[in-house]
């Protein structure tokens, strides 16, 4: 062998030698990352936990989910805040004991912010599926991409009855009928999902495959909402009501407390935002106006307010002109502000 090759070999043999070590680097790494965000998790759950009595709810029982579906626990979630009502550990008893519920309530009222807590604390993967949005049924159910039967995608729903977790139907009263039809075996005894696209495969549902649904009573009036389909209605065996924290006359201390610690506000400013929110909400619910303020909205208003912008042009900039683009309807809201902040 001539000295050139000699060379060019080791120099091949050096070059396998870096990238096993960056390669065994790069593991390490990412064991390490994986360990310190599972610790970080546990102990926020930890925190959480002790905020909400949950404890006799074990939605996992000892389920361990590969890393690509793990990816989908939600964390960071906010907390969830009412007053009472323990709507955190109801939905937990009603998905220990049925796999399933419904949220009912007005846009706004945390609906989604909750499944996504109890997602966190329970440990599981979220599928979220909006019904209101024309989702095709290969994104739902599934496709097979390029030619021959080979390459089968799954969809989000055959994904998570496959792999278990929270699916959330977000707007179900605006589920197309014909989606509706397909997931009644899934909700009832027979538990499993039959796929024609693919041979009629049958899926059965994880099981630790749960599922929440949430609607807009209030949304009747707008487009694209149908009565909830009886056969799906019949099967959510648990609906939970759910409301502002503050509407009408009933002003929470606990919103006020929120807008005034997230906003930044002192408490007489987040008194009167939250009244004024509490009435856009009941003229909301009365059918006069197309959206209300969520507790979210109330504390960006709040924001601008603590930044030195006057509350009632915060109030343009934020939730009136966030309630409908019309001026008239724009003019209804901003004096339903201006005569709170001007009332003495
Ligand atoms: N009770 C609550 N506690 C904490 N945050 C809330 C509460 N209700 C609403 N929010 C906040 O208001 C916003 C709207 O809530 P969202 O979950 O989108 O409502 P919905 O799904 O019912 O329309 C979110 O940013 C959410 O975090
Ligand atoms: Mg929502």
């Amino acid at each position: 062998m001539d000295k050139e090759s000699t060379g060019a070999r080791i120099q091949t043999n050096t070059v396998n030698t870096d990238k096993e070590v960056i390669r065994r680097r790069l593991e390490m790494g990412r064991t390490r990352f994986m360990i310190t965000t599972v610790k970080l998790r546990e102990q926020r759950k930890t925190h959480l936990s002790s905020e909400y009595d949950i404890s006799q709810y074990d939605l996992l029982q000892g389920h361990r989910f590969p890393l690509e579906t793990s990816r989908l626990i939600p964390s960071n979630t906010p907390e969830y805040v009412d007053e009472g009502q323990k709507y955190v550990e109801r939905i937990m008893r009603a998905l220990s004991f049925f796999k399933q519920c419904a949220l009912i309530g007005p846009s706004g009222t945390g609906k989604t912010h909750i499944v996504y807590l109890v997602a966190e604390l329970a440990g599981l993967p979220m599928w979220e599926i909006n019904c209101g949005l024309q989702t095709s049924s290969y994104d739902l159910f599934g496709r097979y991409i390029g030619l021959g039967k080979g390459n089968w995608i799954d969809g989000q729903i055959v994904s998570w009855c496959r792999q278990g977790g929270i699916l959330y139907l977000d707007e179900a009263n605006m589920m197309r009928q014909d989606v509706a039809t397909r997931l009644n075996p899934l909700l009832d005894t027979r538990g499993h999902l039959v796929l024609n696209e693919k041979d009629n495969e049958v899926i059965p549902r994880h099981p630790r495959g749960y599922l929440i649904a949430s609607m807009n009573p209030f949304s009747a009036e707008f487009a694209g909402t149908k009565p909830l389909n009886a056969a799906f209605r019949r099967r959510m065996t648990v609906w939970l009501n759910f409301d502002y924290l503050s509407v009408g006359d009933k002003l929470s201390a606990r919103e006020v407390q929120l807008v005034r610690t997230r906003g930044g506000v002192d408490e007489i400013t987040a008194r009167k935002i939250v009244s004024a929110a509490a009435e856009l909400r009941q003229q909301y619910k009365s059918g006069d106006l197309p959206y209300a303020p969520s507790v979210a909205d109330l504390m960006n208003w709040g924001k601008l307010c603590a930044h030195g912008v006057s509350p009632t042009l915060a109030a343009q900039e934020t939730v009136v002109a966030m309630t409908s683009d019309s001026v008239e309807i724009q003019e209804m809201v901003q004096e339903v502000v201006n005569g709170v902040f001007n009332r003495r």
